[in-house]
């Protein structure tokens, strides 16, 4: 047993995609969420600027003495990957558990990826699931603008900004006879309803943060680590600009108030040079 909690960080509220579905698989565990709203969104930048982002955030998560890191976002999984592979701690991004997921869940071997532009350029979903399926037919898409639809909230299933954004997105995916799509992007969960619209019933959607939550209780059953089983999970959040403005989207999204539970910290103070040896 490890009663320590779990850190969990994306750009935003995309992450929080993978919170719920911890919540709802591991209801005993308790969260440490960082969001950094200050920086949204990583998706554009460099990969220079994502690895140092990625530096200080962990480096802020493991203030918490965290049991297992939980990248709960798509461009830092795939353009920071080797970095976290490096961590002295268990770790995990949504690249694995998403790539094996649609590998297994395609039935004519043409699989979409819809991404941040960072996440597409480094091809590495796309040698991901190959590694499992090395027949498999890629669709790769960038979406960045669905990233800046999320963080304003603009998620109903009738949206009519969003709608013709998803829409155009999926149009290649769907012409090239995608039967399955991966969600590579944190953010993107939150719009199932309006992907499921559009892409019809006959897609598979790969919800990201699902599979990594997936992921990390089967690393946690298979080591030993969960917390009580008499205890209440809960979750503490952090974000790097305004709580108010994050604490309102999440709830939405969350479908429950954080407003007591969410606070800024200043993340400039996590410098990134001392990262893996944790030294002060
Ligand atoms: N939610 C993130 C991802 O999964 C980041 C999006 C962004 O900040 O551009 O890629």
């Amino acid at each position: 047993m490890n009663k320590n909690p779990v850190g969990v960080f994306d750009s935003g509220l995309g992450g929080l995609s993978t919170v719920r579905a911890i919540k709802k698989l591991l209801p005993n565990e308790d969260i440490i969420y960082f969001g950094d709203t200050g920086r949204v969104p990583y998706g554009t930048r460099s990969n220079e600027t994502i690895e140092s982002y990625t530096a200080q955030d962990i480096k802020f998560l493991r203030s918490f003495d965290c049991k297992m890191i939980a990248v709960a976002c798509g461009t830092v999984s795939t353009v920071s990957r080797e970095l976290i592979k490096g961590l002295p701690l268990p770790s995990t991004g949504i690249l694995t558990p998403s790539a094996k997921a649609a590998a297994l869940a395609t039935k004519n071997g043409k699989i979409g990826i819809m991404g941040t532009s960072a996440t597409i350029n480094s091809g590495a979903f796309d040698k991901e699931i190959k590694s499992y399926n090395e027949k498999a037919e890629i669709t790769s898409v960038a979406c960045p603008l669905l990233v800046s639809l999320v963080e304003s909230n603009w998620c109903g299933v009738d949206d009519d900004v969003t709608n013709p954004a998803v829409k155009r997105y999926l149009k290649p995916i769907l012409e090239n006879g995608c039967d399955t799509v991966i969600l590579g992007c944190t953010h993107f969960p939150h719009l199932i309803p309006i992907i499921r619209n559009i892409a019809g019933e006959g897609v598979t959607l790969i919800d990201s943060g699902l599979e990594e939550a997936k992921y990390i209780k089967q690393y946690l059953d298979e080591n030993d680590m969960r917390n009580a089983p008499d205890h209440k999970g809960e979750a503490k959040y952090f974000v790097s600009d305004r709580p108010q403005n994050f604490s309102s989207a999440a709830a939405t999204l969350l479908g429950e108030s954080i407003d007591n539970e969410c606070s800024f910290i200043d993340i400039f103070k996590y410098i990134q040079e001392d990262l893996w040896t944790g030294k002060q």
